[in-house]
């Protein structure tokens, strides 16, 4: 191993969720390695900034403006991604949604909406882009699971959020299966509390962050970046033997 494993130049990375967050931090990371990186994201006036910064980086870059939500919306950021760039060499799915709401007041529609974000935008983007990695018999796919795919977090209560990343971590495992033989890794990240806009509310409380705190071994919560670099690893040639795994970047919240 050298560090020519870790280099991504002229390989073409697609975020989704990319528009701020860890996406955008991954996004620099990515690029800052040597990566184009295609910027997909719900909000365009942070996905179309995102692009602009990743080309003051020296690399290329696009903005396509995608609800995760719909399989037809991913189709077309897949058709149109795939228009402007030769091959996608590496999936980040990273792009969701939180909420705290009690699992007997969570309505009919705040369930579907969490897995329709967290679980399907994720499965979409895997199948889209998945089948064109299968076909060029390469390719490494990152997704945003979280510690809540494996523990219940406290004291905000959060079932659909909770069960919706836990599904993300078993798809991660059985996409994995499926696809290694054909040369595509699926890997996934699980982060602790990171700051960033998601728990911005929660930091903010006098309940929860205290508590968040006391529970995590480190005493802190991370930074986006922090999660970009294990997101890094993952994609890069660095972790060729790597797949069907789940980077716990939780500051060892699961730890204890
Ligand atoms: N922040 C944390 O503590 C934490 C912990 C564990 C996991 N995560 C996960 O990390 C990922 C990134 O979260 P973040 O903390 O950067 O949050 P964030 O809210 O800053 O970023 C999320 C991004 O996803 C985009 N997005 C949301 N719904 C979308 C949709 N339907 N279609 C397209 N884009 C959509 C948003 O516009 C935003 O740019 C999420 O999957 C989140 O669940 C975050």
């Amino acid at each position: 191993m050298s560090n020519a494993d870790f280099e991504l130049t002229g390989k073409t990375a697609l975020i989704t969720g990319a528009g701020r967050g860890i996406g955008l931090a991954t996004a620099r990371r990515l690029a800052a390695a040597g990566a184009h990186v295609i910027i997909a994201d719900y909000i365009a006036e942070n996905g179309e900034a995102a692009a602009a910064e990743i080309e003051s980086m020296g690399r290329k870059s696009l903005f396509i403006e995608v609800d995760v939500r719909s399989s037809a919306s991913v189709d077309s950021m897949a058709a149109r991604a795939l228009a402007a760039f030769p091959q996608i060499d590496i999936l980040v799915c990273n792009a969701g949604i939180a909420q705290a709401v009690a699992a007997e007041d969570c309505s009919d529609e705040d369930w579907l909406n969490m897995l329709a974000v967290n679980l399907n935008g994720v499965f979409w983007c895997c199948r889209a882009i998945g089948k064109h990695m299968l076909e060029r018999g390469s390719g490494a796919i990152v997704n945003t699971a979280s510690m809540s795919g494996m523990i219940s977090n406290t004291p905000q209560p959060q079932a659909h959020y909770n069960a919706a990343k836990a599904g993300v971590i078993m798809l991660t495992k059985s996409l994995a299966g499926e696809w290694a033989g054909r040369g595509v890794r699926v890997n996934c990240v699980s982060p602790g509390y990171i700051g960033t806009d998601m728990t911005a509310e929660g930091m903010a409380n006098a309940d929860w962050y205290p508590t968040w705190l006391a529970m995590t071994p480190q005493g802190r919560v991370g930074a986006p970046e922090d999660v970009a670099a294990a997101i890094y690893y993952l994609a890069s040639p660095a972790a060729k033997y790597t797949t069907g795994s789940n980077l716990v970047v939780d500051g060892g919240y699961t730890a204890w």
